[in-house]
């Protein structure tokens, strides 16, 4: 079975803990990313790079891949990593220009940032608790607040676009909507912020975490 994200599809199926195997309330996002991926391409720089931290099934790779910026895709998880490889291959994207990383994501933006590399479009959809390839915790209480230090210090010329999304209660979007403009300090971004759900056909919501979008011009 596949769900139909616009441009692009992604493959899922029950799995043993009760989970689909793809984040549909995520569509939302896809479609804002390859939104900025066309604004960056038109205001900054032909071929924007994006940057897809906690990877994992890669529908935001793939947002901003088939919109046209080149792509850097992280996970800890081999397995996920093969699979993002599979998807790409399914969606006629093989030969795009997407390079996948089996990483821990804090250890590889530091490492970004010693290389003087620059992005225009990062997304973090960090879990609670989690761990690198070589079992480094990652707290996110803990963990959040330094990553996005880093990831503004990566954005081009200060300017270009951060999703944010996650799944827990601590931090929550407005904690981090602060926490983006208080960092900025003069030059506030743009935040729009809310929960993503999903609908069933009888109308009923169900909740599936929070995203803050943030335009930093
Ligand atoms: C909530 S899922 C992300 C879902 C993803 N955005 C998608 O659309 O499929 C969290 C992912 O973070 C990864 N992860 C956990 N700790 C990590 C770390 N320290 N560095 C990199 N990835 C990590 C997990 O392997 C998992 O795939």
């Amino acid at each position: 079975m596949y769900l139909q994200a616009g441009r692009f599809r992604l493959p899922f199926d029950l799995t043993p803990f009760g989970h689909i195997g793809c984040f549909p309330e995520q569509q939302p996002n896809w479609s804002w990313l390859e939104s900025e991926v066309a604004r960056v391409a038109r205001t900054a720089v032909a071929e924007p790079r994006g940057l897809n931290l906690f990877a994992h099934t890669g529908g935001s790779t793939w947002a901003m891949s088939v919109a046209g910026a080149h792509v850097t895709h992280v996970d800890a998880a081999k397995p996920s990593v093969q699979a993002a490889r599979r998807i790409a291959a399914d969606n006629g994207l093989a030969a795009a220009p997407i390079r996948y990383l089996v990483e821990d994501a804090a250890k590889y933006v530091r490492r970004e940032l010693n290389r003087r590399a620059e992005y225009d479009l990062v997304v973090l959809d960090p879990p609670s608790y989690g761990h690198g390839p070589r079992g480094n915790p990652w707290l996110i209480g803990r963990d959040l607040w330094p990553l996005i230090d880093n990831c503004l210090a990566l954005l081009r010329d200060g300017r270009g676009c951060m999703l944010i999304t996650g799944h827990g209660e601590q931090p929550d979007q407005r904690q981090i909507a602060d926490y983006l403009r208080q960092q900025r300090g003069e030059r506030p971004p743009r935040i729009e912020l809310g929960r993503s759900s999903l609908v069933d056909r009888a109308g009923r919501r169900l909740d599936a975490g929070f995203f803050v979008r943030a335009v930093l011009t």
